[in-house]
């Protein structure tokens, strides 16, 4: 099935990835897995251990759907200054991003959109990693 839709004028309009994702309620499923994932991983989860699982759950479900172009408001604080205190390797940074990679599958978001999120987060690697 075409995710396309065809305009009166004859354009074609491609959804937001937001709506391809399937909106809030899947980005938030989304996120928890991606919790849930780095939970599971050691080679990240004892950066999360002073943390409130559902605050960071609420601030990321809140950044992805405002970042893939949803109506929700990202209130938390920009990718550089939550982290840049933290010394982060690039090896940690590949880290959780299998681990969203995984929650995408897990929810059997499109190719298409795997690559978009991917690109995406890609994208904030110097905003993230150790300067
Ligand atoms: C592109 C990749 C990443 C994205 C999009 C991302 C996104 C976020 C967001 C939205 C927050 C919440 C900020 C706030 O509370 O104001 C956060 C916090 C956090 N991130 Fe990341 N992050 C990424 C990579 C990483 C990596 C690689 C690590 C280290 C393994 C990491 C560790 C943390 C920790 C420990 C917190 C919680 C800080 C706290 O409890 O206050 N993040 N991240």
């Amino acid at each position: 099935m075409s995710a396309e839709v065809q305009t009166l004028n004859n354009e074609v309009e491609v959804p937001s990835l937001y709506e391809r994702l399937g909106g809030f309620s899947q980005i938030k499923k989304i996120s928890e897995d991606v919790w849930d994932n780095h939970m599971a991983n050691s080679e990240v989860s004892t950066r999360y251990a002073n943390s409130d699982a559902e605050e960071i759950k609420k601030q990321v479900t809140d950044f992805v759907c405002w970042g893939t172009g949803g109506p929700e408001k990202y209130e938390g604080k920009t990718m550089l200054a939550a982290h840049k205190t933290m010394n982060i390797s690039h090896q940690e940074f590949i880290a959780v991003i299998d681990d969203v990679m995984r929650a995408l599958e897990k929810n059997n978001v499109g190719q298409t959109e795997q690559n978009e999120m991917l690109g995406l987060l890609f994208s904030l690697r110097d905003q993230v990693i150790k300067q």
